[in-house]
């Protein structure tokens, strides 16, 4: 197996973010939205990572002076348990450090383990919850919303 690059998102990552996100979520982001964030949001740092030339996942941020939102993040199903969400996880923290910000927040549903799992295992706590965030699917979720301080 080739050597996992996370890079920045550029537009021609496109068509395989699409493919990660239509697999990772009931409400995937349109192609005009990562489009968007990719070319024209000053705010947004986006990251894939690829295996080869193939996108098999991806981590959306907006960073505003010292405030790091993370947007979402996505390994293709294939993928998973493969340590590619621990590699973009460190990729993120170790960019806001690089870059003065202090502290990294992030929505999450209340039923996603998983993430919660990884966000928690680089420093995240828990702080509000957010009702009834979630309005995709046929009831509402609230959302944790998880926070990690950079010092
Ligand atoms: C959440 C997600 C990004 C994790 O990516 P991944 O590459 O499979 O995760 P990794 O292999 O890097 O594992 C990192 C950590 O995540 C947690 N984790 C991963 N898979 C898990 C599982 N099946 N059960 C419980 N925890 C798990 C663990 O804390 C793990 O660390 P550990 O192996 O030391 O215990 C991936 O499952 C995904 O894309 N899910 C769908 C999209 C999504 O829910 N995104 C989050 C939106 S807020």
């Amino acid at each position: 197996m080739s050597e996992l690059k996370i890079v920045p998102m550029e537009v021609a990552h496109l068509a395989g973010v699409l493919e990660v996100e239509k697999q990772s979520f009931n409400d995937p982001w349109t192609e005009e939205i990562f489009h968007h964030e990719v070319t024209n949001n000053p705010f947004a740092y986006y990251v894939v990572a690829l295996q080869g030339e193939e996108v098999v996942a991806y981590c959306g941020t907006w960073i505003v002076f010292e405030d790091c939102q993370i947007t979402n993040v996505a390994v293709h199903p294939a993928n998973r348990g493969q340590k590619i969400g621990d590699a973009l996880m460190r990729h993120v923290i170790a960019h806001c450090q690089s870059n003065e910000v202090d502290r990294i927040s992030l929505e999450v549903r209340v039923s996603n383990e998983v993430a919660q799992n990884l966000y928690r295992k680089y420093g995240f706590q828990d702080g509000g919850i957010r009702k009834n965030y979630y309005t995709d699917g046929p009831t509402t979720e609230d959302a944790l919303v998880m926070w990690v301080e950079l010092t």
